[in-house]
């Protein structure tokens, strides 16, 4: 568990250092080890689309055969009413994976005035509030109807496979709900150290919201080329994102992006500057050569 008064502790005696790191950082190319090193999560990320009866015995095809050691603990959600999700154990990764479905989330979803920057639950949340995080209200209801029933099998896994190393992954929404997803985890189980890979991840909470995620966890998102979802909502309306972001640029190399929004040209939020800009089919990669499908093909 981590309180309030930690949070703000670790965040004013990361910011003169977070501030040094800055000016030295610049946006680098991954090398081809490194690039290597997430292909496990795309295909995670792409089987979080795959149907919970598949999953539960991780039997959806390729995108299941592609971390064929993974053990699965429980799996749920309709894809309708709440969105598909995992949890299990990947003995090559020495991990515990929680998966979240995504949505193709079209800019309509995302520029309509239909969500707010809401305050979190304080039971599910504790110490957020008094931090000034805020994250999209309709993100966060979509977490809250499975955060239960996901903690209970983070819990189970923990105990059956003795790691407490997390990472939550996920494309588009299942992105959101994996951010959404750390942060819960963390603040519930002291003992858990989590980290999040996204895939095309829309901006989800606040500036305070993404201090939190950057003082805390890793949050590492990966976005391709001049897909729109990542930079939306825009940050004209409060959202904003944490650090970790990964541009894959027009000629297929992987760019680390050092801070939050990094509004250079090789950075999402500064390439595709406006949704008018954007490229809808980009957003589902590939990605590590995974195309992350709404309809998981075999
Ligand atoms: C964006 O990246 C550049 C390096 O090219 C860095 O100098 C700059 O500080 C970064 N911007 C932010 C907002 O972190």
């Amino acid at each position: 568990m981590v309180s309030a008064a930690v949070v703000s502790l670790l965040l004013a005696s990361l910011s003169p250092l977070a501030s040094a790191l800055v000016i030295r950082q610049t946006i680098t190319e991954l090398s081809d080890a490194e690039v290597a090193m997430f292909a496990p999560y795309s295909s995670f990320a792409a089987a979080a689309y795959c149907l919970p009866s598949e999953t539960v015995t991780w039997s959806c095809g390729s995108l299941c055969d592609a971390n064929a050691d993974f053990v699965p603990v429980a799996t749920g959600g309709d894809g309708s009413s709440v969105q598909f999700w995992y949890v299990g154990y990947s003995p090559s990764l020495s991990k515990i994976i929680v998966g979240h479905q995504g949505a193709y989330l079209r800019s309509a979803v995302l520029t309509d005035a239909d969500f707010f920057l809401d305050e979190l639950d304080e039971a599910m949340f504790p110490g957020l509030g008094a931090l000034g995080v805020k994250v999209h209200n309709g993100f966060a209801e979509e977490h809250a109807k499975t955060a239960e029933s996901v903690l209970a099998a983070v819990k189970t896994a923990m105990s059956t496979y003795g790691t407490s190393a997390i990472t939550t992954v996920g494309h588009s929404l299942g992105a959101a709900l994996s951010q959404i997803e750390a942060a819960y985890l963390s603040l519930q189980l002291a003992e858990a150290s989590v980290n999040v890979i996204g895939y095309g991840m829309p901006r989800v909470g606040n500036q305070a919201w993404a201090n939190f995620l950057d003082a805390t966890l890793s949050v590492r998102h990966v976005n391709n080329k001049q897909d729109v979802v990542p930079i939306l909502p825009g940050r004209g309306l409060g959202f904003h994102h944490p650090s970790g972001e990964i541009h894959i640029d027009d000629s297929d190399e992987w760019l680390s992006c050092p801070g939050q929004d990094n509004t250079s040209d090789q950075c999402s939020t500064g390439d595709v500057g406006n949704i008018f800009e954007g490229n809808t089919d980009d957003h589902a990669g590939p990605y590590n050569g995974v195309i992350i499908h709404s309809d998981c093909p075999a």
